[in-house]
């Protein structure tokens, strides 16, 4: 098992070696997984190319890792446990040798249908057991799973099916969130019309409602899997081997796939689990974030079940049918380390403290908070109210690029500070760059976070588009990886983040393109262009802000096209990008090159109307007046 760092000392001690002599550092980590061959050197990195493999030639399987490493010691003990969205259906627990044989089944079945490795899967599930086991299974064949987040849409999940080239897609036929039921079927049809590289769909009964089936297209998951064997062998993978592909918004309007490596991924995002939640043996872990996007790929999935920890997976939402669902959970499990974020925290504070009253938290011992930042009011009620003043408060920074946590207290041993990230972990380099690309030294500064040395997590390319890599995050700041976050460093050392610095919002811990949502209005036929920011919002942490220019207003008037507009973004990317402002203006503020002053619109939708700085280069200050009379009026 990966090494663990229990004391400030030891932290310090470890972060120096992993400065000093990062090969002999991650060798050691490395070093405690199962490989078929060890590999020949560590690594080889050019962040101008850019170009990063680690463990080069080394040759391993994930699953054995997770599997046949655990199963003698841990074969009875829960892997997963599954909490269903209704409190009154019954709980499913997969110790890790029923876990093993049911991917080793669902392995069989891929490739009974003509899954081999390097095939790509997409996955489109909701938080159902099959999820895991379908990941696991694709992984232990060698094929590429790609997740994709059940609230997207048909477009949304057929432009990603279409990026990857997936042979396969795995869904069900609806899924339970809260009240809701999720046509995922019904949905996946409709993507399909425009996928030709799909040739088989499997398909989860979750719901039991009525949906269509191609023949000779579509399977029933439980008819494949009956006559499937326990036994599949582990293909043997290359480190620098893509594990998977996730998604994620970048600031142009298509979705980037980005790609995570066999070994690299498992080093690091089980030396993270490890060490950032301090888990221990025996100890239940709760992360309450989606599968769907990488949290739920690293820390519920990868992480803990490498470390053979029992890993809490809930297929509902936090309010379903109560506030106080996910502390139930906790008390019901006995729950040691819960893992969510602000959105969730802010939004279960809002309910009101009778929700957390009677229920007993006393099993917690730490708390984690990710994907936004945390701000004092969310950090002091999860403290004081959910940990009862003593379970440290981790604020794990990191992306779906960075395959794992990054900057990050270590529980218990490095002291938290309300919204701070704190110190970066064992192995991670950050530097903050100024706007020319100076790297600033002092201790108390402000500027673009970078890192200036690879870590095994790192994701290696964009799906089919190294270029685009190069250009996200290489480019703006030559020989660094630049996160597009801004960050403070105080006198401590430690790392604030500040938040999105392109043009990226994040909603809800939702990462979204302003571009992708601007695309998605500017398909009404009666719009021609629109804007997109983001301004705070005190639940979702950001809110959307839409500034829409019409052709023509409808003869319904403004609130029908409003909800047409809603209705279009819903359909073209998911209900997650849905605006929460919109405002008609005759004109956006653009310079004399065309560009659209972002910085004026974002001020507008803070609700500031003045100090807008430098204006010079508008074409036509009035558009500013017009918009701003508008949003008064
Ligand atoms: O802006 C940062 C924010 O989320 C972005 C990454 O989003 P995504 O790739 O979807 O991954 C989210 C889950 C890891 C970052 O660029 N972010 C993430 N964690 C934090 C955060 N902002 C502030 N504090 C955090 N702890």
């Amino acid at each position: 098992m990966v090494p663990k760092i229990t004391t400030p000392s030891g932290y310090l001690h470890e972060y120096q070696k992993s400065v000093s002599n990062p090969i002999g550092f991650w060798n050691n980590v490395a070093d405690t997984f199962y490989w078929h061959k060890r590999w020949e050197k560590t690594l080889e990195w050019d962040f101008k190319k850019p170009e990063v493999k680690w463990f080069i030639n080394g040759k391993l399987n994930i699953t054995e890792n997770i599997f046949e490493r655990h199963l003698f010691l841990r074969g009875d003990q829960p892997a997963i446990i599954w909490e269903p969205n209704d409190p009154e259906e019954p709980e499913k627990v997969y110790t890790y040798k029923e876990l093993y044989d049911e991917v080793n089944k669902f392995a069989n079945v891929l490739k009974s249908k003509g899954i081999k490795k390097g095939d790509r899967v997409a996955i489109y599930l909701p938080m159902v057991p099959e999820l895991v086991i379908t990941m696991l299974a694709c992984a232990r064949i060698g094929a590429i799973h790609s997740v994709v987040f059940a609230g997207f849409s048909a477009n949304a999940l057929a432009e990603r099916i279409n990026d990857a080239g997936a042979k396969m897609l795995i869904t069900a036929d609806g899924g339970f969130r809260g009240e809701k039921i999720i046509e995922l079927k019904k949905t996946s049809d409709e993507a399909l019309e425009s996928c030709e590289s799909v040739e088989t769909v499997i398909v989860v009964k979750r719901t039991g409602q009525e949906i269509s089936f191609e023949e000779g297209r579509d399977f029933w998951w439980d008819n494949l899997m009956k006559d499937a064997g326990t036994e599949c062998k582990a293909e043997v993978m290359d480190s620098e081997e893509p594990l998977f592909i996730l998604y994620t918004s970048g600031s142009t309007g298509k979705p980037k796939g980005v790609v995570h490596t066999s070994g690299g991924y498992m080093v690091y995002t089980a030396y993270t689990f490890k060490n950032v939640f301090q888990y221990s043996n025996g100890d239940v872990y709760f992360c309450a974030a989606d599968i769907g996007w990488i949290t739920g790929h690293s820390y519920i999935v990868y992480g803990p079940l490498l470390e053979g920890a029992t890993s809490v997976m809930f297929e509902g939402i936090p309010t379903y049918p109560t506030p106080k669902r996910y502390w139930e959970i906790i008390d019901k499990y006995q729950v040691n380390q819960f893992y969510t974020s602000p959105t969730a925290i802010r939004s279960l504070m809002a309910k009101g403290q009778k929700w957390v009253e009677y229920i007993n938290l006393k099993s917690l011992r730490v708390l984690g908070s990710v994907g936004e930042p945390i701000n004092e009011e969310a950090w002091h009620w999860y403290h004081d109210h959910i940990g009862n003043g003593r379970c440290p408060i981790v604020d794990t920074w990191w992306q779906t690029e960075t395959g794992g946590i990054m900057i990050s207290p270590i529980a218990g041993v490095i002291p938290t500070k309300p919204t701070f990230a704190t110190l970066p972990l064992p192995g991670v380099q950050p530097v903050i760059l100024d706007n020319d690309g100076n790297v600033m030294c002092q201790k108390s500064v402000e500027g673009n976070l970078c890192i200036k040395f690879p870590w095994p997590g790192m994701a290696r390319t964009l799906w089919g588009d190294h270029d685009r890599y190069k250009q996200s995050y290489f480019s703006r700041f030559e020989g660094y990886y630049f996160t597009g976050d801004g960050v403070k460093r105080d006198e401590d050392g430690y790392y604030r983040i500040l938040g999105r610095i392109d043009d990226v919002i994040n909603v809800s811990g939702h990462r979204l393109g302003t571009a992708e949502i601007e695309n998605a209005i500017n398909e009404h036929p009666l719009i021609s262009e629109s804007a997109v920011v983001g301004f705070p919002h005190p639940i979702k942490g950001q809110g959307i802000y839409a500034y829409v220019v019409c052709t023509d207003m409808p003869d319904a008037g403004e609130e029908e096209l409003k909800k047409s507009i809603l209705k279009a973004v819903s359909k073209i990317i998911s209900p997650i990008a849905k605006p929460d402002k919109i405002q008609f203006v005759k004109a956006l503020p653009k310079t004399r090159s065309g560009k659209i002053m972002r910085r004026i619109l974002r001020k507008i939708a803070e609700g500031e109307y003045s100090s807008f700085g430098d204006t010079s280069t508008l074409t036509d200050p009035t558009v500013v007046d017009d918009i701003i009379k508008g949003v008064k009026e």
